[in-house]
């Protein structure tokens, strides 16, 4: 099976784009980054592709403040086609994508999110669900559709939330399960293994002669 090819888009610390160059390099996820593309010129995370080897691209945003302007997403679009991309990963990209590009990457676009969806959509999500005082926060990989946060859910990974709790310390418990999920998110999508029907995402069982072949582990 080939491998996949991904195309980051981040805008600040890198940690999940680190986790998914990490686990292409480990072996434990058999796709690579092929591109990072920021809408932050000193984004860390362009600094983490660099280090990497990996082609690292500023896309100047535009005059907007929370939406990137149409030459800054036909841009984007087109780095990422260059790239032959199959895949597209949002990691801590601070940008709402217009339904333009939400449809040219339609369900090969997924996003990681710091709660579990449809809890606490949007930013400062940690210190949200402490101030909530939910005793169960965590991380959520979904496809992105033309919402916010809203798009069919691939996988969640549940954290609890301690007595005493700082935001920090919430979001370094949240943070180290995002870096395990993302990449198995990434690994389902690879081999196949994601249908959706309605909103509803089925994750397939694995093919038998799939696990452990050196063809699919190399
Ligand atoms: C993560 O918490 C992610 O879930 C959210 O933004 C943050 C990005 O962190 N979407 P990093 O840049 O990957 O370290």
């Amino acid at each position: 099976m080939a491998r996949t090819r991904l195309g980051v888009l981040a805008s600040g610390r890198g940690s999940n784009l680190q986790a998914l160059i990490d686990s292409s390099r480990e072996g434990s996820m058999d796709a690579d980054v092929v591109v990072v593309i920021s809408d932050v010129e000193t984004a860390q995370a362009l600094v983490r592709a660099r280090k990497a080897g990996i082609e690292a691209r500023f896309v100047g945003p535009g005059p907007k403040r929370a939406h990137l302007s149409e030459e800054a997403e036909s841009a984007i679009i087109d780095l990422l086609d260059e790239s032959k991309v199959d895949l597209v990963c949002l990691a801590g990209f601070m940008r709402i994508l217009s339904p333009r590009l939400v449809r040219h990457f339609r369900w090969r676009l997924i996003n990681i999110h710091p709660s579990l969806l449809p809890a606490f959509p949007g930013l400062r999500v940690q210190r949200k669900a402490l101030e909530y005082g939910v005793k169960f926060s965590g991380c959520t990989v979904h496809f992105v559709d033309e919402g916010v946060d809203t798009g069919p859910i691939v996988i969640q990974a549940a954290v609890p939330v301690l007595e005493g709790d700082t935001e920090e310390k919430l979001v370094q418990r949240i943070l180290k399960e995002e870096h395990r999920i993302y990449a198995e998110a990434v690994q389902l999508f690879g081999e196949g293994r994601l249908t959706i029907e309605g909103r509803v995402v089925r994750v397939l069982p694995e093919r038998s002669g799939d696990a452990g072949s050196d063809e699919h582990r190399s």
